[in-house]
This record gives structure tokens, sequence and C-alpha cells, in this order.
């Protein structure tokens, strides 16, 4: 199939597009590189060993994200894009529900007017409300606690309600648990351009020295050592998951569904900290101090649905999961080098001044106006 991955240059959504080329689909990104940087282009592209056809720009563009429904023959959609932290959400409100909402809106609207119907949404384990019970079920009740998870629990109701009106869509809403890990090869991974507010990447950059230790939000919950538990599942794992989504929606036979992308397994902060000490062969500097108001003691998903309906499950271990993480933090200390010299990826003479703008300068070439060279990564 070909694919329209929005956010495909994201952590989640770069490991699937590796996923999809092996699967023999066609992924097409969209990203407006707000939390991306355009170095992963080229990694994915030589990961895949071909051109991935890039689109930069913000989905909320209305214009331009039907000009690529018209110049792509778009199959399905995985839908990654989002912003996604949770305590920037609660400091700027505003740019969380317009992001989010609008983007899902002008995607949406795009697929609706050039006919595609099937559809794989992002969403989260932050859509279960703090009181529900372990583990997590898909009839768990919902709700949250800060605006990021709003949009989620949003853009699922309008993802219902849109399929109850119109039941010829497909649509695999996707409730990740905590994704962490990278690709085996070292190329491709998390790359927070702040401090990093997930713990995984805190873990590594702490083990790599870009930070002085780690804090332990809370030694006094209700669970076996103290710590917060939480369902770790790897990147890998999830971009399978997705893999398996699609094809659920291809057969169609519904108008929705959802799943909990999850391992079923929960692990403590400490019990991944220790874990990744082990990969590290030295132990690791971190201080336990208060609990961060809203998280819970526990969450962690059950996964049964997901293993009875899409045939799928996670295979891989928390040790994987560290010595994954590791190897991509080692080769990448800073993350993805920006390649994009200049302002708008061209040299003064109008040549493309790196590969990755080559790469997305020569589909601009070939596509005439829906693709464009853009501006390199703006923070909103
Ligand atoms: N990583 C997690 O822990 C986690 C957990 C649950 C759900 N999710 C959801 O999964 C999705 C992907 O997460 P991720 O970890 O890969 O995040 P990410 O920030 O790495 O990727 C999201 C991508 O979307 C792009 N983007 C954001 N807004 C856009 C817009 N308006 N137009 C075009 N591009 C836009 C960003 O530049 C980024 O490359 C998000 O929707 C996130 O909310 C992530």
């Amino acid at each position: 199939m070909r694919v329209l991955v929005t956010g495909g240059a994201g952590f989640l959504g770069s490991h699937t597009v590796v996923q999809l080329v092996a699967a023999g689909h066609e992924p097409v990104v969209v990203d407006n590189f707000s939390n991306a940087k355009h170095g992963v282009i080229s990694r994915l592209e030589q990961l895949v060993g071909r051109t991935i056809p890039l689109y930069s720009f913000d989905l909320r563009e209305q214009d331009r994200i039907r000009a690529v429904f018209h110049g792509e023959r778009i199959d399905a959609v995985i839908h990654f894009a989002g912003l996604k932290a949770v305590g920037e959400g609660v400091r700027q409100p505003l740019k969380y529900y317009r992001n989010n909402l609008e983007s899902t809106f002008a995607l949406i609207d795009a697929m609706h007017h050039y006919g595609v119907r099937k559809l794989v949404f992002s969403s989260s384990a932050t859509v279960y409300g703090p009181d529900a019970q372990m583990p997590l079920v898909e009839g768990s009740p919902t709700s949250a606690t800060h605006p990021y998870g709003w949009t989620k629990v949003m853009i699922e109701q309008v993802l219902h309600d849109l399929t109850v009106a119109e039941p010829t869509w497909r649509v695999g809403v996707l409730r990740y648990f905590n994704p962490v890990g990278a690709h085996p090869s070292g190329l491709i991974g998390e790359d927070p351009k702040d401090v990093p507010s997930n713990l995984m990447p805190y873990i590594a950059q702490v083990a790599a020295g870009r930070r002085k230790e780690l804090y332990v939000y809370g030694d006094d919950y209700d669970t076996p050592d103290g710590s917060g538990v939480r369902d770790y599942i790897h990147v890998e794992d999830l971009a399978t998951g997705h893999l398996a989504a699609l094809a659920a929606v291809d057969r169609g036979g519904w108008p929705l569904r959802l799943w909990n992308l999850g391992t079923g397994v929960g692990t403590s902060v400490l019990e991944l900290v220790h874990a990744f000490e082990g990969v590290l062969g030295r132990p690791l500097p971190y201080k336990v101090v208060a609990r961060r108001p809203g998280d819970v003691a526990e969450s962690y998903a059950n996964p049964t649905k997901a293993r009875n309906e899409l045939g799928w499950r996670a295979t891989r271990s928390i040790d994987q999961m560290c010595a994954d993480t590791w190897r991509w933090q080692q080769a990448n200390p800073s993350g993805y080098e920006d390649d994009l010299s200049s302002e708008d990826g061209l040299d003064s003479t109008g040549r493309p001044s790196s590969p990755v703008a080559d790469s997305i300068s020569r589909q601009a070439r070939s596509r005439g106006s829906a693709a464009v060279v853009e501006r390199p990564p703006q923070s909103q």
C-alpha cells in the first residue's frame, strides 16, 4: 500500500517507515519538523536503500495536505503527527489543542475529499483515567489530567463520531504504553530536542554524561520497590504493531477498533535503571525525590485484544530496550546532526546544500508545487 505517514520524521514514525518499506509498502512522509531534525531522513534512506518521498509542512495547511493526496495515490494513513510533551501542554494548552486537533481535522478533511478511508491513529495509554483498574483494557473508562491527554481523548471521540456517521471508514486507534529503545543499527532513535521528559532518554543522557543524575520521583508508591511502574515497549515492537493494525484496517469489516500496544508487563523505574546499569556495566547516579503531581503508581496494559485481533504481540525484553537505547545514544551523543546548512536547504547558487536538501528538492522538482523545500526546523 502507499501509506501517508504523518509525523514520519519523529521517533515512532521513523521506525515505522523502515518497517513499512521492509514489508513492501510505500511510505510518503509529511512532517513540519517541529520536533524532528532533517538529519533523520538521510538515515532512513540509508536504512531502506531508497528515497523516501518527504513533504515538509504543517499538516494544518489544508491546501498542502490536499495537494499531497492529489499528487500521490495514497491508500491509507498512519497519523503520528502531534505534540506530546505533557508539561509543555500544561503551560501552553492552546498550542497543544490547536496543533493536535486542527492537524487531525485537516487530515480527515483531505482523506474525505480524496476518498481515502483507512486510518491508523496514534493514541496513548494516557487516555485511561487515573482511577482505572490494572491491567488496562480497551473498555476501561477514558479521561485525562492534562491538555495533551485531552487532545487524545478528544480525537478518539471525533473518530468515533465520524465512523458512526460514515461507517465506510476503517479506523484503527492504537493506545501506546511507553515506547523506548531504538533501531538495532543505532542509526535512528529518540532524539529529544530539549530536556527529555521521558525516563529512558533521560537515563541514556545521564549514562552518556550529558546530565549529572537521574531523579526518581517517589519511592513510596504501593509497588514492589516503591517506585512507579510502567509498561515499556520496544519501538520496533510498536512499529510491528502498526503494520498489523494497517493490515487489519485494510481487511476491514468494521468502522473503528481500539487496541492497546503494550507488553502487559510492568517494570518499575528502579528496575529499568538497574537493567540499564547491567548493559552499561557500571552504576548510574540517581536521587530519589518527591512524587510528581499527577503521576499514578502503576500503569500497564492488557494486550490480549491486539494479540487476538491483530495476531501481534511484543517480543523484545527490557534488556534489549536498554541495549538498543544505549547503542543509539553512544553512536549519536548529540542526536541527529542537522544537515541543512542554509535557510532553505539551497546554497547561494540555488543548488541543494546537503544530501538531505537534495533529496527534498529532488522531490520538489519532480512533484511540482505539491512538494516544497522548507525552512529549517522551527519551534511553534
Ligand atoms: N513516544 C511516546 O511516548 C508516545 C506515547 C503515546 C503516544 N504517542 C503519540 O505517538 C505519536 C508519535 O510520537 P513520537 O514519540 O514519535 O513523537 P515525535 O515528536 O518524535 O513525532 C511526532 C512528529 O510529528 C511532527 N509534527 C507535530 N505536529 C505536526 C504538524 N502540525 N504538522 C506536521 N508534523 C507535525 C513532529 O515534527 C514530529 O516529527 C504522537 O502523536 C504522540 O502523541 C507517543
